[in-house]
């Protein structure tokens, strides 16, 4: 794994313009589950009956009640881990411009990255499904499930259901930083989920170099990215960092 943390250090040192995609997996040294995989909130609940739009339309008590709560309360708690400290470090150094995440829980700007496009939304906001009134999920009042905004609306968390568009000034500016980039860090995603997991292959198409960290190999493994180091994105953050400084004070 040294060699590979070395490689991709180098990699990073030589590019101009570094983005990442980052998943789920960033934030399970955090303390939050992933969806997928072992432990992964979709082994206990199906996600087409939680997590789905036509499913909160049709009965938002029972999924505020299974996944929005357990979610708060999770989110609530979870601090930046190594792997997101790294990635703000890498901005910080001059090394990374943009990250995309398919995360909600917003701890990429908790750690100090300033340029984070949510492409599936973000947690900390909940937005009333009649007025558009938006409350922050902190000061959400759950004595009353659904809980309901001043005008009688629901409140649905600001983030992307399944069955729901991704907003459109996300995906432009997702295509854009992905068609630009000479570096792609791709960093705890299972890479089955569209349209996000087909920004490695825009990266790829012009011409980036797409390296993978992840503790397994995902769909992307051997065909799109260029090398995958398979750890946790916590130790290897910290490794890519110390070697890039390194690097950075030769
Ligand atoms: N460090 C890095 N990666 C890790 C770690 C870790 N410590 N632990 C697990 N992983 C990896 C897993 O190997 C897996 O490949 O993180 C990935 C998590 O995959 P998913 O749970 O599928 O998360 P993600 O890819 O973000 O899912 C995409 O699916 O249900 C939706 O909307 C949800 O945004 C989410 C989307």
């Amino acid at each position: 794994m040294q060699d590979l943390i070395e490689r991709a250090a180098r990699d990073i040192a030589g590019s101009t313009y570094a983005i990442a995609l980052t998943g789920a997996g960033i934030s399970v040294e955090s303390g939050i589950p992933p969806f997928r995989g072992k432990g992964g909130l979709w082994e206990k609940i199906d996600p087409m009956e939680f997590a789905h739009i036509d499913s909160f339309l049709r009965d938002p008590e029972k999924v505020w009640n299974v996944l929005i709560k357990e979610m708060k309360g999770v989110v609530d708690e979870a601090k930046p881990n190594d792997a997101h400290t790294g990635l703000a470090d890498l901005e910080r150094m001059g090394k990374l411009k943009t990250i995309i995440t398919q995360n909600v829980d917003g701890l990429h700007q908790v750690a100090g990255n300033t340029d984070v496009i949510e492409f599936h939304g973000n947690f900390a906001w909940q937005r009333c499904m009649d007025c558009g009134g938006k409350i922050e999920t902190s000061e959400i009042d759950l004595s009353e499930i659904p809980p309901r905004c001043a005008c009688g609306g629901i409140y649905r968390p600001d983030c992307v259901f399944f069955g729901e568009m991704i907003p459109p000034d996300y995906m432009r500016r997702s295509q854009q930083a992905a068609s630009l980039c000479d570096i792609m860090l791709v960093l705890g995603t299972s890479a089955v989920v569209q349209p996000a997991a087909y920004m490695p292959v825009v990266a790829k198409e012009n011409g980036a170099k797409v390296i993978e960290i992840n503790p397994e190999n995902t769909p992307l493994t051997g065909r799109i990215s260029d090398y995958i180091i398979l750890g946790r994105g916590g130790e290897v953050m910290n490794g890519i960092i110390a070697e890039l400084e390194k690097l950075l004070d030769a």
